[in-house]
């Protein structure tokens, strides 16, 4: 059946993979990007699809009360899946406002037309860094759907305040909501401020690689189409007022993803450079996927080994769309974050 389904954020990272999935995948739906544009957004990453009549693109800011209910208004979603939010972590230690912003008050908006217009499913994309960290020394721990809420940047925090509302808006309005809690992704299209691709952009550029503290961080990387395809699932089958952890099990330290990385290009490690760690830096995630296997099937289908192969191979066939991106207001940025660390 045909639906009409709400992207926010698809001009990101995530959100640009989710809509080319949607539109491959169910050709009879409609896929209405709603996207404020800010440094992370890139209209040309939507490009291969501005004139596939089943895609509209709105840029519009989610917490913009009146362009948000105009927008509803016009489309009458089915469905609404917000991927809209700021969210770098080093971003919300320098400036933590606009975090709260968009990723609390937008949600709230977002959710608030989800009610006045009706919907048949809201789903949140949530991040698992709303569960903290788990110690180096546990490898037997891991995150589940109980694991406590336990923030420590402004970033995670925002984002578990997110989580909380949309739980509320469930249980007082009765909103069929979902939420998803993804763990690190990589691949293509990824913001060159964040570790995989930032790498990939200072090692072919020949300048050092900041690693920060002694790289010994871990992260559980997924590959963005799984992450993708899950919330496929997740919105078509999860169960309304639930949370769902993705992830699949492919815990790296950010040393290994970094030489892994000079490997790949044929640089040498002495690019390394151990700059001051992040403040309050998470030591390491870890996803229990257990709840979404079991209930909806999914698991992850791009191993660490090959999707790292073809994240790399990706920025070497498109580095129009990163140069583009580094050029510009990236530079002040870089410099600003890494020029005395
Ligand atoms: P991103 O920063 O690449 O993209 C965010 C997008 O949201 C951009 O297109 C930006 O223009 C848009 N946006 C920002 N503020 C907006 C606003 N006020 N109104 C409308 N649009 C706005 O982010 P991403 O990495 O693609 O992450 C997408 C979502 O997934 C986020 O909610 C993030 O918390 C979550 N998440 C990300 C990861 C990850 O590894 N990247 C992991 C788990 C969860
Ligand atoms: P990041 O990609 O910012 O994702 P997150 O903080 O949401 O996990 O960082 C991934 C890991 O890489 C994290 O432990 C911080 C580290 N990191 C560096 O060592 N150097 C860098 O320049 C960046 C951006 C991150």
């Amino acid at each position: 059946m045909s639906k009409t389904i709400i992207v926010t954020g698809g001009a990101g990272f995530i959100g640009s993979n989710f809509v080319f999935l949607m539109l491959e995948r169910h050709k009879d739906y409609r896929i209405v990007c709603l996207d404020k544009l800010t440094y992370a957004g890139n209209l040309s990453t939507l490009e291969p699809v501005m004139d596939n009549p089943k895609f509209r693109f709105v840029k519009a800011d989610i917490c913009d009360r009146d362009a948000v209910y105009k927008l509803f208004e016009e489309e009458k979603p089915d469905i609404v899946v917000n991927f809209a939010a700021e969210s770098h972590v080093d971003r919300s230690i320098e400036d933590p406002g606009i975090f709260l912003e968009t990723n609390i008050m937008g949600t709230a908006t977002l959710m608030d037309a989800c009610r006045k217009y009706g919907i048949e499913r809201y789903h949140q994309v949530s991040t698992d860094e709303v569960y903290g960290d788990l110690p180096l020394d546990r490898p037997d721990l891991f995150f589940t759907e109980e694991t406590p809420i336990h923030t420590s940047s402004p970033y995670s925090s925002s984002k578990a305040a997110a989580d909380l509302l949309v739980l509320a808006y469930h249980r007082t309005y009765g909103l069929p909501v979902t939420i998803s809690r993804c763990s690190n992704n990589y691949g293509p299209y990824h913001f060159p401020e964040k570790l995989i691709p930032l790498m990939i952009a200072n090692a072919l550029a020949g300048k050092p690689l900041p690693v920060y503290g002694e790289g010994l961080n871990v992260r559980d990387w997924l590959y963005v189409e799984d992450h993708c395809k899950a919330i496929d699932l997740i919105i078509h089958n999860g169960r309304v007022g639930e949370v769902y952890n993705i992830g699949g099990h492919n815990e790296k330290t950010n040393i290994y993803i970094v030489k892994k990385i000079l490997e790949l290009l044929g640089k040498p490690e002495s690019l390394i450079t151990y700059v001051t760690d992040r403040k309050g830096h998470d030591l390491r995630y870890a996803i229990d996927p257990t709840k979404i296997h079991n209930e909806l099937g999914w698991l992850p289908e791009t191993m660490f080994d090959d999707g790292i192969v073809k994240t790399v191979q990706w920025y070497l066939d498109n580095k129009s769309w990163w140069e583009n991106i580094i050029s510009g207001e990236y530079q002040q940025y870089y410099e600003k974050m890494y020029g005395d660390r």
